[in-house]
């Protein structure tokens, strides 16, 4: 009755333990969510024309200026590549799409964003592993150079540029997400490998989500020529364009002058907060894990120093209040055991401090016993909640 390519899709069991993430009280290092306080306000004044369908690639005039953003960092984007996606998400399945059938290699960083993962498999992608310092093995290579998800690692200017030269000897498009490099908090090198892949074959994409506000749903992408309108394409089979409505809404931000303030304060919002966090994880994690604290982005990337498997420990964490990634999900095979993602940006100082109170109390009680095995832990559900499908940002 279903097509073959579902046959392998499950739910996740971290999502269903996830969908309770937003019970009160509970503190949630989770999603990559923005602070609350740092959404823009909202003031709706519609023109007709943003009720009304719209070009597939776009709004015109915020195609421009993603165009503009774009080449000013060395990027070949020309306003007639630049298409808006329904969140970058979608530009990762358009990608699969054009690129991905069942067996196909795909070069990936291990770990790297999970929901990226699962879309490259859902169309039946085989993983390889991208090095920074040799040719993938592959005719398509995902990467997250700035800030990574789930790591927080920015890839040097060398690493970059043999990644370009890699990808043009060999003729492996580069698929390069770049959703975090606003927030940045610290030097790093930050300029795109796509800029350094003249007249190969390449994607990049960007997002609204993090710097305005992901419940709009909007991120952009601009392709090599070779790529660019079947990409269209794939978009009109899915979506026939993103919400006319939200880019008018990126787009007045995006032209007003204040955008830039907006860049910056949000920078240095999140930088406090990384401080505030970092401090925190120094008091309650200190001897129980190891971490290095992230040049930018939205996430501390931990190797507990007791290397248990923590999605054994997640069930548990969520019935103490506290909800965070279990690190082996990041991997595409072989997952490293004892490795957790926290977010830093949507618990507020107070909330924090509880939350790693509670984990590394956790930590210490496993030290002292031996975890359970996994599957009895996820196979557990959450009794009398409203069960909820999250996606994981
Ligand atoms: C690396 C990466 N790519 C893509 C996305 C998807 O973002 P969105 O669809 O909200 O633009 C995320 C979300 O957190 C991400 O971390």
């Amino acid at each position: 009755m279903f097509s073959q390519r579902i046959a392998t899709l499950r739910p996740s069991p971290i999502r269903e333990i996830l969908s309770v993430i937003d019970r009160p009280g509970m503190v949630s290092f989770a999603g990559g969510l923005p602070a609350p306080e740092m959404l823009p306000p909202l003031t709706l004044s519609a023109a007709p024309t943003s009720l009304q369908y719209g070009p597939s690639e776009g709004d015109p005039e915020l195609r421009a200026v993603v165009s503009e953003q774009l080449r000013a960092l060395g990027i070949d984007a020309p306003t007639e590549r630049v298409m808006i996606l329904s969140g970058s998400q979608q530009g990762i399945d358009l990608v699969a799409k054009l690129f991905v059938d069942p067996g196909t290699p795909v070069a990936v960083e291990s770990p790297t964003y999970l929901a990226a993962l699962q879309v490259f498999r859902l169309y039946g992608a085989d993983f390889t592993d991208l090095s920074w310092s040799a040719a993938p093995a592959a005719p398509l290579a995902y990467v997250v150079p700035t800030f990574a998800n789930p790591t927080g690692r920015c890839a040097t200017d060398h690493e970059r540029d043999t990644l370009a030269r890699a990808c043009l000897d060999t003729g492996t498009t580069l698929f390069e997400d770049d959703p975090y490099r606003e927030l940045a908090y610290g030097p790093c090198d930050r300029a795109p490998v796509t800029a350094r892949m003249r007249g190969g074959s390449w994607v990049y994409q960007g997002s609204f989500s993090k710097t305005f506000a992901p419940g709009l749903r909007l991120g952009f992408l601009a392709a090599s020529e070779d790529l660019f309108s079947r990409l269209v394409m794939l978009k009109q089979a899915v979506d026939l364009h993103s919400s006319t409505l939200s880019q008018q809404l990126v787009r007045s931000a995006l032209t007003d002058p204040s955008w830039s303030s907006r860049l910056d304060g949000l920078a240095s919002f999140y930088r406090k907060r990384r401080d505030a966090f970092d401090a925190a994880l120094r008091r309650h994690l200190g001897g129980l894990a190891e971490w290095e604290t992230p040049a930018g982005g939205l996430f501390f990337w931990l190797h507990l120093t007791r290397p248990v498997d923590t999605r054994a420990l997640l069930a548990t964490a969520i019935d103490r209040g506290v909800a965070f990634m279990p690190g082996e999900e990041f991997f595409p095979d072989n997952p490293e055991l004892g490795t957790m993602r926290l977010n830093f940006s949507h618990a507020d100082a107070e909330d924090a401090e509880r939350g790693l109170r509670v984990l590394a109390q956790l930590l210490r009680e496993t030290a002292d016993a031996p975890a359970p095995p996994v599957t009895c832990i996820m196979q557990r559900t959450v009794q009398g909640e409203r069960s909820r499908s999250w996606g994981d940002p």
